[in-house]
Parts: C-alpha cells; sequence; structure tokens
C-alpha cells in the first residue's frame, strides 16, 4: 500500500546559538514536523529543554511540534507542554503506570496522543490501549542523545506494530539513528515518520541537502 513518509527533524541536533533559522530550514526543506527532544536527568541520562523552548519554536513556525518527553512522572507537565504550542506528546511507556489516564489526559488537553517504548519494550505491551493512540514512537536507539548507531534488532518490532496497528488512524514513528542508511530499512519494515536529528542537522551539508538525501533514501523525489 502506497504511503506517505513523514519527517520530523530533531532540534536535538540542531545549533542552539540560532535555533530559529534551523527550524525555518528544516520547513523550506519539506520537513512534516519538528520534533522536540525532552529529557530529565532521571529517565534518560541527559538533560535537555523544556515548555519554553517549545513555545519559542512555535513562534518561528506553522508545522506540528511533535514533543516526546523522556521524563519520569509526566502527567504534572502536560498541561504546560500543550499550552506551549504541543500538536503531539508522547510519553515513554516505561515512564507511565497509568497510561490510560495519561494519553486521555493529553487528548483531554487538545493533542495527538503517542506512546514512545525504548529497544527492549515489546510491542505487545500496546495491544490494550490502542484505541486511545494517535502514534507509537519506537525507539531504535537507546533514548537519551543523538548520534547513536541504529539498533537493527528493532525492525522486527515495527513489522510487528504495522500488523498490530492495521486499520487503526495510528502512526508508527522512528526515532534514533536514522540516516540515508537506515532510512530505506525503517520504511521497509512499516516505519511511516522519521524523526532524523544528526542526519539533518550538522556541519557535513545543509538542513536541505540532509531532507534530500534522506528523501532520496525512501525514493521520495519533491518535497511534499
Ligand atoms: C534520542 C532522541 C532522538 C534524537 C535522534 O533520545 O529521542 O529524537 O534526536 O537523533 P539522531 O537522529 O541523531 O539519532
Ligand atoms: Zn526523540
Amino acid at each position: 500500500m502506497a504511503q506517505y513518509i513523514q519527517f520530523a527533524p530533531s532540534i536535538l541536533a540542531a545549533d542552539f546559538t540560532r535555533l530559529g533559522d534551523q527550524v525555518r530550514a528544516a520547513e523550506t526543506a519539506g520537513a512534516d514536523l519538528i520534533h522536540i527532544d525532552v529529557m530529565d536527568g532521571r529517565f534518560v541520562p541527559n538533560i535537555t529543554m523544556g515548555p519554553l523552548v517549545v513555545e519559542a519554536v512555535r513562534r518561528v513556525t506553522s508545522l506540528p511540534l511533535d514533543v516526546h518527553l523522556m521524563i519520569i512522572e509526566p502527567d504534572h507537565l502536560l498541561e504546560a507542554f500543550a499550552t506551549a504550542g504541543a500538536n503531539r506528546i508522547s510519553v515513554h511507556w516505561e515512564t507511565c503506570p497509568n497510561l490510560h489516564r495519561t494519553l486521555q489526559h493529553i487528548r483531554d488537553l487538545g493533542c495527538r496522543a503517542g506512546v514512545a517504548i525504548n529497544p527492549h519494550t515489546p510491542a505487545a505491551f500496546l495491544s490494550e490501549i490502542l484505541h486511545l493512540l494517535d502514534a507509537v514512537l519506537v525507539m531504535t536507539v537507546n533514548p537519551g542523545f543523538g548520534g547513536q548507531e541504529f539498533l537493527p534488532e528493532t525492525l522486527p518490532k515495527i513489522a510487528q506494530l504495522a500488523s498490530m496497528i492495521q486499520g487503526r488512524d495510528i502512526r508508527i514513528v522512528v526515532d534514533g539513528g536514522i540516516n540515508a542508511s537506515t532510512a530505506a530499512g525503517v520504511v521497509g519494515a512499516g516505519a511511516q515518520t522519521l524523526v532524523v536529528g544528526s542526519a539533518v542537522f550538522n556541519h557535513r551539508q545543509s538542513v536541505l541537502e540532509g531532507m534530500e538525501s534522506l528523501r532520496h533514501a525512501v525514493g521520495i523525489k519533491k518535497p511534499g
């Protein structure tokens, strides 16, 4: 079945001294979403950004903002991220003991709801919650840092999810180590949205060149 592959550049790899320019460059290059990685130094061994950055990015783009919460006890911060301008909020399965409540809360705030799963977390753990999901974010590296190497053992899980969600309006998002060499494999397995950090924001090439080589890798010729 033909499907439209979305690209979600992750600003984790952007030059923060000129974040607005980098986000605008991604939009001009045909990005579909802007991915924002929130880390707390607890769930993952790194600290990044919070609602203030989401609010700043909201001011420079009209693209949907895809907020990936790598934080423990995310519930009490959901409203702050929604108010800051998030369009989709993904929480980690590993951080949410009452996942139904958390996902319903995200939807009640007017956002799309996603669940992220770590490389070791089985797809089957989502089987009872599919009706509350707009997206499943499959971590293809261990969360916490950009620029890590793709874990190929996640490919069968992507394929398993694709068959689990057949007929439902749920996007399969992959995140971590996606570049021109790994993109075709994840798309072949069933991924529909590719989060890309260091393959888009780097010193080797422009944002447009990075996006074009990704599109080429998955057989898309032109933006849009
Ligand atoms: C990692 C983050 C990713 C990260 C991906 O924990 O969730 O979104 O930005 O970066 P790359 O594409 O460089 O692996
Ligand atoms: Zn992410």
